[in-house]
């Protein structure tokens, strides 16, 4: 049994959806609007009326971590089939931005939770640019769906398809055809140091290989591509 819920408001779903935490049930907390949405290396993530903000919480059984990254895929995967359905090409910028035109469309933030070498849950949180203003700050490097099709577009009938793109699942050869790194020069940023590189694959426990053989893990680094 999944609860749902459906917030006009909300600091962060990816937040409130936490009280399901100890009640251990599987939940889906979806909100219009965000007052203090939660980006990935601690930033925040902007989110106006208008877009779609949701997070997902999922028990697992059997799911071990060397196999946590089929939740990114998923996630991500989800994203990517639905812009498909809505005639948008969308590109995925490992591990998690998916792009559309070059510029940011969807953020995902997985804060997923362990018990010793299986994963006890997971939770997806999932912001997509829809019909909402893209904030100034942003205008150069973020896009809405609104944006891309010139035309708004139905928000209900977007979540509805996200949901259904979600049970279907994907593999990381359906992952990588999305990607918007691979066979590119990217410039990588690890701590202090800063470096070119091409990236040649991702592997299945999802790292990013480089044509150095040198393997990135998604949240050491970050990184720029040239499209
Ligand atoms: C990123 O691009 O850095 C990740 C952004 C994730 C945003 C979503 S919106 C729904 C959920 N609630 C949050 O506070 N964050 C995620």
């Amino acid at each position: 049994m999944m609860i749902i819920e459906h917030l006009a408001k909300v600091d962060s779903t990816n937040e409130y959806i936490k009280k399901y935490l100890k009640k251990r049930k599987d939940a889906l907390v979806r909100a219009d609007e965000q007052t203090a949405g939660k980006g990935t290396k601690g930033r925040s993530f902007i989110s106006q009326k208008g877009g779609l903000y949701l997070s997902k919480l999922t028990f697992h059984e059997g799911l071990a971590v060397k196999d946590a990254w089929s939740i990114m895929v998923d996630s991500a995967m989800a994203v990517v089939k639905t812009l498909l359905a809505f005639n948008v090409e969308p590109q995925i910028k490992w591990p998690n931005d998916i792009w559309v035109n070059g510029k940011k469309i969807c953020g995902i933030l997985i804060q997923n939770g362990f018990c010793g070498d299986m994963v006890d849950y997971s939770l997806v949180g999932i912001g997509i640019n829809v019909n909402n203003e893209i904030a100034d700050e942003i205008k150069d490097i973020a896009i809405s769906l609104k944006q891309a099709l010139g035309k708004e577009i139905s928000v209900e009938s977007f979540f509805l398809s996200l949901m259904l793109n979600f049970v279907s699942g994907s593999s990381i050869e359906d992952y990588k055809k999305f990607s918007a790194l691979l066979g590119k020069k990217i410039t990588v940023t690890k701590g202090e140091v800063v470096y070119e590189a091409v990236a040649e694959d991702i592997l299945n426990n999802g790292a990013l290989k480089l044509s150095s053989g040198e393997l990135l893990y998604a949240g050491e680094v970050g990184l720029k591509v040239s499209l």
